[in-house]
């Protein structure tokens, strides 16, 4: 009997604890999500930045046409990612939504993190200017600061997935002062810039000229090396992750100008963004990011059958949107920038 009732018992002990384990853990991630998932802007009636681009067209147009800021709740890269938490039964309730839309701007409107999101929300039923004078202009000195920048770009709980703030703090640009507003909102025509100068909308070529440098070309067959050099003082490249990857992609030709060969690399830092939930919120991959200041030798081992055919290579660095699933497909990219550098290398 007693060993009967015993047999009953241990597994349902075993049941017991396990759920209570995970019950718990799972608790804590939902915590901590509710927690996360407050807006990180003031929350209300939003006018739209058609009400701010009357006055300040030029601004307006900046954002509107270069800042991924404009869109980054209204874009192929969120849509799959939002899909992808609401879709799934136990992310939905662990995480849902309103994660998203803490950084990405409100679900009420389709204009991300435009100016009301960074500015705050005029005050209602009286001049805009009265707003100005109590909020917009006395709130400059604040929104100066990296630690503005930081309620949105950094995510501590990533550890060292997408926390462009602390990779600032320890950067070379840090120790020079120079902040995230020094470069990206750098002064343009008397204002400060707002187009911040997204990778994946239009792309000032002018600001970004000092990147990257890619030299030393050599054909010792069946050997190519080359160098590749991050210049930036402040970033790795390609910037965060995980939907953004840096393409260096090199073509071999024959006399004919024929395409023999053609190596694709890429340069990313992937990390899966929903693992087990409750077990493991981030878990990083794969990182080939290239970091602020480092010189990379690169080494590629040619096909024999190539022997005596090159002429020359054409050689072009991309960036490329993908899904922070990718796995290698980049015909399944969001968008392709246009190329930053190209060179052609003879033989
Ligand atoms: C009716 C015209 C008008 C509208 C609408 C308007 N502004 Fe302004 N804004 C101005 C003028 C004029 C100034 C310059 C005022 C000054 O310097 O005292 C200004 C200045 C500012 C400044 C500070 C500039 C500085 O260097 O001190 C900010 C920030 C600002 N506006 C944000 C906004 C935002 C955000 C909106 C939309 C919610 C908006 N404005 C809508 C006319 C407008
Ligand atoms: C991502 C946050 C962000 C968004 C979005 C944003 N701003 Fe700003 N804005 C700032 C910051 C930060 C400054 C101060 C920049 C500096 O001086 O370094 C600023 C400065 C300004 C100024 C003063 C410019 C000058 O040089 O005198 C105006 C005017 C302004 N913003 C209007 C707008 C309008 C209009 C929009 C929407 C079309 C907008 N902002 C969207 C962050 C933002
Ligand atoms: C010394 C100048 C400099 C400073 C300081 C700087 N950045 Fe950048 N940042 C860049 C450049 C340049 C790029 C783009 C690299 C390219 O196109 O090759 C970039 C890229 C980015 C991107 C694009 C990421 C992506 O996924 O495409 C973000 C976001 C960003 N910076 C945010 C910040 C923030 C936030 C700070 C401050 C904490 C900051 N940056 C400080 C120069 C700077
Ligand atoms: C309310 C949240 C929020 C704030 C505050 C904010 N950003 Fe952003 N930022 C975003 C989001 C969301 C994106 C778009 C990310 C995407 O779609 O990949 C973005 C994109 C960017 C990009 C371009 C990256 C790209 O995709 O090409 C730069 C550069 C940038 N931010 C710089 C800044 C700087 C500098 C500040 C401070 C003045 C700032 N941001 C403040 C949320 C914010």
């Amino acid at each position: 009997m007693k060993m009967r009732k015993l047999i009953v018992a241990v597994p349902l002990l075993a049941a017991f604890s396990f759920l209570a384990f995970y019950g718990f853990i799972f608790f804590q991630v939902y915590k901590f999500n509710q927690a996360a998932a407050v807006p990180l802007y003031e929350v209300g009636d939003y006018s739209e930045a058609k009400l701010c681009q009357e006055c300040h067209e030029e601004i307006y147009d900046q954002w509107q046409q270069n800042s991924a800021h404009a869109e980054a709740n209204n874009n192929p890269r969120f849509f799959s990612f939002k899909d992808k938490v609401t879709g799934n039964f136990l992310t939905n309730i662990v995480i849902g939504d309103a994660n998203c839309y803490a950084c990405m701007g409100p679900r009420e409107t389709v204009e991300g993190v435009s100016c009301e999101i960074c500015h705050g929300l005029p005050i209602p039923d009286v001049d805009i200017m009265v707003s100005h004078e109590q909020k917009f202009i006395p709130g400059l000195e604040d929104l100066k600061k990296p630690e503005f920048c930081a309620k949105c770009h950094q995510f501590p709980e990533t550890g060292e997935g997408m926390s462009l703030y602390s990779e600032w703090q320890e950067s070379e640009a840090a120790k020079q002062g120079l902040t995230c507003n020094d470069c990206h909102m750098k002064e343009k025509d008397g204002l400060a810039y707002h187009g911040f100068d997204s990778l994946s909308r239009l792309r000032d070529a002018e600001r970004y000229a000092n990147d990257l440098d890619i030299r030393d070309f050599d054909l010792s067959f069946p050997k190519f090396n080359l160098v590749i050099e991050n210049l930036l003082i402040s970033h790795a490249l390609p910037p965060s992750g995980p939907s953004r990857i840096l393409v260096l992609e090199i073509s071999f030709l024959d006399t004919a100008g024929s395409e023999i060969h053609r190596i694709v690399q890429p340069f990313k830092k992937q990390f899966n963004l929903l693992p087990l939930v409750g077990i493991h919120p981030f878990m990083l991959l794969e990182n080939t990011q290239l970091q602020s200041g480092e010189v990379r030798q690169l080494s590629f081992t040619l096909p024999s059958s190539l022997e005596g055919l090159i002429d020359r290579a054409a050689l072009t660095l991309k960036f490329y949107d993908v899904s922070d699933e990718y796995t290698g497909d980049l015909s399944k990219a969001h968008w392709v920038s246009e190329p930053f550098i190209t060179e052609e290398v003879r033989f």
